[in-house]
């Protein structure tokens, strides 16, 4: 049974009207997969198609980020709880300004305090610099483990690359991008799951 405090916090993320992005959206995207799961993934927003069906990841992007988690052994369905940085869908798939990322945050907080994940995955750049140190480059950190960010003590945060990126990279060499985030989602279902 998806918890109460759950179900309100979508019923007040659709009643949002924080900032411009509500009077464009055709849904909100609040989330998607397990909420007792014990890895949750973040996102940067919603695109187009996850726009139209109020479901994060499930464009072309996502598609690749399914590949990607069975390839790992994650069950998107059951091992993660999958939400954004945003809730709504920037026009032009437009890069989250700092005022649209501040309007959301309480939203994303709130996500992290009731799914009270074992690990957060800061897909992509965005989701990274909501907690990690914005001098930080992802190329550099992702596959690191993070611990003590903000208030959520005992939640270890580890960076990787977004599938957007990985869409325009299609080296499976040793080393490349795409290697690299198998092994980073493959190391992050052992520290989380076993
Ligand atoms: N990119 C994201 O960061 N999130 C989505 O939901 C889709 C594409």
């Amino acid at each position: 049974m998806v918890p109460e405090s759950l179900k309100n916090l979508e019923k007040e993320v659709q009643q949002c009207k924080n900032c411009p992005l509500y009077l464009s959206r055709n849904n909100i995207v609040f989330s998607d997969g397990y909420f007792g799961a014990k890895i949750m993934l973040i996102g940067e927003a919603p695109g187009a198609d996850e726009d139209k069906q109020g479901k994060p990841f499930v464009g072309r992007a996502g598609k690749l980020l399914n590949e990607f988690l069975k390839a790992a052994g994650i069950n998107r369905e059951k091992d993660l709880y999958i939400v954004n940085t945003l809730k709504c869908r920037p026009p032009k798939n437009a890069k989250p300004t700092k005022e649209q990322k501040t309007a959301c945050e309480k939203f994303l907080n709130a996500q992290i305090d009731i799914i009270k994940p074992k690990i957060i995955v800061l897909c992509g750049a965005t989701a990274m610099e909501s907690f990690l140190d914005k001098k930080l480059k992802i190329s550099k950190v992702r596959g690191q483990i993070f611990e003590n960010i903000k208030n959520y003590k005992g939640i270890k945060f580890i960076p990787i690359l977004h599938p957007s990126y990985l869409l325009r990279q299609h080296s499976t060499d040793v080393g490349s991008p795409r290697d690299l985030t198998l092994k980073d989602l493959i190391m992050i279902k052992k520290t989380a799951l076993g």
